[in-house]
Protein backbone atom coordinates (compact mmCIF):
# COMPACT_ATOMS: atom_id res chain seq x y z
CA UNK A 1 0.00 0.00 0.00
CA UNK A 2 1.15 3.25 -1.16
CA UNK A 3 1.05 5.76 2.24
CA UNK A 4 1.92 9.94 2.15
CA UNK A 5 3.49 11.34 5.04
CA UNK A 6 5.73 14.53 5.99
CA UNK A 7 9.84 14.65 6.06
CA UNK A 8 9.98 13.65 9.60
CA UNK A 9 12.93 11.85 12.11
CA UNK A 10 11.38 8.63 11.59
CA UNK A 11 11.66 8.40 7.68
CA UNK A 12 14.86 10.77 7.41
CA UNK A 13 17.28 8.41 7.11
CA UNK A 14 16.13 6.64 4.32
CA UNK A 15 15.29 9.54 2.71
CA UNK A 16 18.78 10.68 2.62
CA UNK A 17 19.82 7.26 1.66
CA UNK A 18 17.25 7.46 -1.64
CA UNK A 19 18.98 11.24 -1.90
CA UNK A 20 22.79 9.57 -2.41
CA UNK A 21 21.65 6.70 -4.69
CA UNK A 22 19.40 9.39 -7.06
CA UNK A 23 22.08 12.39 -7.17
CA UNK A 24 25.55 10.74 -5.84
CA UNK A 25 27.87 13.84 -5.31
CA UNK A 26 25.11 16.40 -5.34
CA UNK A 27 23.19 14.95 -2.68
CA UNK A 28 21.65 16.65 0.35
CA UNK A 29 22.96 15.21 3.08
CA UNK A 30 20.88 13.54 6.26
CA UNK A 31 22.28 16.82 8.37
CA UNK A 32 20.80 19.18 5.59
CA UNK A 33 17.25 17.22 5.19
CA UNK A 34 17.16 17.10 9.07
CA UNK A 35 17.07 20.87 9.30
CA UNK A 36 14.01 20.96 6.69
CA UNK A 37 12.18 19.27 9.78
CA UNK A 38 9.13 21.21 10.75
CA UNK A 39 10.27 24.53 8.49
CA UNK A 40 6.74 26.15 7.74
CA UNK A 41 7.92 27.27 4.68
CA UNK A 42 8.79 23.77 3.65
CA UNK A 43 6.52 21.52 2.22
CA UNK A 44 7.92 17.80 2.11
CA UNK A 45 6.21 14.15 0.62
CA UNK A 46 7.16 11.15 1.20
CA UNK A 47 6.08 8.30 -0.37
CA UNK A 48 6.35 5.35 1.01
CA UNK A 49 5.16 1.18 -0.23
CA UNK A 50 5.36 -1.46 2.48
CA UNK A 51 7.52 0.68 4.78
CA UNK A 52 9.88 1.53 1.88
CA UNK A 53 10.78 4.56 1.14
CA UNK A 54 10.17 4.64 -2.69
CA UNK A 55 10.13 8.48 -3.50
CA UNK A 56 10.15 11.93 -2.06
CA UNK A 57 10.12 16.00 -3.17
CA UNK A 58 9.83 18.88 -1.43
CA UNK A 59 9.34 22.60 -2.10
CA UNK A 60 9.55 25.98 -0.41
CA UNK A 61 6.85 28.68 -0.37
CA UNK A 62 8.10 32.32 -1.00
CA UNK A 63 4.79 35.07 -0.84
CA UNK A 64 2.74 32.82 -3.53
CA UNK A 65 5.55 31.30 -5.44
CA UNK A 66 6.94 27.21 -4.61
CA UNK A 67 10.42 26.64 -5.27
CA UNK A 68 10.70 22.97 -6.46
CA UNK A 69 14.16 22.03 -4.61
CA UNK A 70 13.79 18.14 -5.42
CA UNK A 71 12.12 15.15 -6.10
CA UNK A 72 13.56 11.68 -6.40
CA UNK A 73 11.94 8.31 -6.66
CA UNK A 74 13.64 4.90 -6.22
CA UNK A 75 15.81 3.63 -9.21
CA UNK A 76 13.52 0.51 -9.21
CA UNK A 77 10.44 2.19 -8.69
CA UNK A 78 10.82 4.42 -12.15
CA UNK A 79 7.99 5.07 -14.48
CA UNK A 80 5.17 4.26 -12.56
CA UNK A 81 3.80 7.33 -11.57
CA UNK A 82 5.11 8.17 -8.83
CA UNK A 83 7.00 11.91 -9.22
CA UNK A 84 3.73 12.48 -11.15
CA UNK A 85 1.81 11.68 -7.93
CA UNK A 86 4.41 13.65 -6.16
CA UNK A 87 3.82 16.68 -7.92
CA UNK A 88 0.23 15.96 -8.06
CA UNK A 89 0.57 16.57 -4.15
CA UNK A 90 2.23 19.73 -4.50
CA UNK A 91 -0.46 20.75 -6.65
CA UNK A 92 -2.85 20.01 -3.95
CA UNK A 93 -0.80 22.02 -1.25
CA UNK A 94 -0.81 24.92 -3.90
CA UNK A 95 -4.39 25.48 -3.64
CA UNK A 96 -3.97 24.68 0.41
CA UNK A 97 -1.07 27.08 0.84
CA UNK A 98 -2.26 29.97 -1.39
CA UNK A 99 0.71 29.34 -4.26
CA UNK A 100 0.24 30.91 -7.66
CA UNK A 101 3.17 29.20 -9.41
CA UNK A 102 6.09 26.60 -9.26
CA UNK A 103 9.42 27.20 -10.75
CA UNK A 104 12.41 24.80 -10.64
CA UNK A 105 15.59 24.38 -12.14
CA UNK A 106 16.80 21.16 -13.81
CA UNK A 107 20.16 19.70 -15.36
CA UNK A 108 20.13 20.51 -19.26
CA UNK A 109 21.22 16.80 -19.74
CA UNK A 110 18.14 15.71 -17.68
CA UNK A 111 15.84 14.36 -20.22
CA UNK A 112 14.10 12.09 -17.59
CA UNK A 113 12.84 15.06 -15.71
CA UNK A 114 12.57 17.57 -18.38
CA UNK A 115 10.23 15.19 -20.31
CA UNK A 116 8.20 14.82 -16.47
CA UNK A 117 7.95 18.33 -15.58
CA UNK A 118 6.97 18.90 -19.26
CA UNK A 119 3.74 16.28 -19.01
CA UNK A 120 2.96 18.03 -15.52
CA UNK A 121 2.22 21.31 -17.58
CA UNK A 122 5.54 23.18 -17.05
CA UNK A 123 6.90 25.44 -19.19
CA UNK A 124 10.36 25.84 -20.68
CA UNK A 125 11.35 29.60 -19.79
CA UNK A 126 15.18 29.88 -20.52
CA UNK A 127 18.98 28.50 -19.24
CA UNK A 128 21.09 29.39 -16.26
CA UNK A 129 24.43 29.17 -17.91
CA UNK A 130 27.17 27.07 -15.52
CA UNK A 131 24.40 26.87 -12.69
CA UNK A 132 26.19 23.63 -11.56
CA UNK A 133 29.73 23.13 -9.65
CA UNK A 134 30.23 21.15 -12.42
CA UNK A 135 29.67 23.40 -15.11
CA UNK A 136 26.54 22.12 -16.42
CA UNK A 137 23.86 24.76 -17.17
CA UNK A 138 20.42 24.40 -15.96
CA UNK A 139 17.10 25.00 -17.35
CA UNK A 140 14.47 27.40 -15.48
CA UNK A 141 10.30 25.46 -16.09
CA UNK A 142 7.96 27.42 -14.20
CA UNK A 143 4.03 26.53 -13.91
CA UNK A 144 0.74 28.67 -13.50
CA UNK A 145 -1.87 27.49 -11.26
C1 LIG B 1 12.95 12.24 -12.82
C2 LIG B 1 12.30 11.20 -11.90
C3 LIG B 1 11.92 11.88 -10.59
C4 LIG B 1 11.04 10.66 -12.60
O1 LIG B 1 10.37 9.80 -11.70
P1 LIG B 1 9.30 8.69 -12.19
O2 LIG B 1 8.53 8.24 -11.00
O3 LIG B 1 9.99 7.67 -12.98
O4 LIG B 1 8.37 9.57 -13.15
P2 LIG B 1 6.90 9.16 -13.67
O5 LIG B 1 6.77 7.68 -13.70
O6 LIG B 1 5.89 9.94 -12.90
O7 LIG B 1 6.98 9.66 -15.18
C5 LIG B 1 6.14 10.68 -15.71
C6 LIG B 1 6.64 11.07 -17.10
O8 LIG B 1 7.97 11.61 -17.01
C7 LIG B 1 8.70 11.26 -18.20
N1 LIG B 1 9.82 10.38 -17.86
C8 LIG B 1 10.09 9.82 -16.66
N2 LIG B 1 11.22 9.10 -16.72
C9 LIG B 1 11.68 9.20 -17.99
C10 LIG B 1 12.82 8.68 -18.68
N3 LIG B 1 13.71 7.88 -18.06
N4 LIG B 1 12.99 9.01 -19.98
C11 LIG B 1 12.12 9.81 -20.62
N5 LIG B 1 11.00 10.34 -20.02
C12 LIG B 1 10.80 10.04 -18.73
C13 LIG B 1 7.71 10.53 -19.09
O9 LIG B 1 7.03 11.52 -19.88
C14 LIG B 1 6.77 9.92 -18.05
O10 LIG B 1 5.52 9.59 -18.59
P3 LIG B 1 5.31 8.12 -19.27
O11 LIG B 1 5.91 7.11 -18.33
O12 LIG B 1 3.82 8.03 -19.39
O13 LIG B 1 6.04 8.19 -20.58
C15 LIG B 1 13.25 10.00 -11.64
O14 LIG B 1 13.79 9.57 -12.86
C16 LIG B 1 14.38 10.31 -10.68
O15 LIG B 1 14.25 10.16 -9.45
N6 LIG B 1 15.54 10.73 -11.23
C17 LIG B 1 16.73 11.05 -10.38
C18 LIG B 1 16.52 12.30 -9.58
C19 LIG B 1 16.21 13.49 -10.44
O16 LIG B 1 16.82 13.71 -11.48
N7 LIG B 1 15.25 14.33 -9.98
C20 LIG B 1 14.85 15.54 -10.67
C21 LIG B 1 15.75 16.65 -10.28
S1 LIG B 1 15.19 18.20 -10.97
Amino acid sequence: MLTYSSLNDENVHLVATLERDCFGKDAWSENLLRGEIGQEDKHYVVLKEDDEVIGYGGFCKILDEGDIMNIAVRTDKRRCGYASKILDWFFEQADLVGIKSFTLEVRVSNLAARNLYEKKGFSFSGIRKKYYSDGEDCCIYWKYM
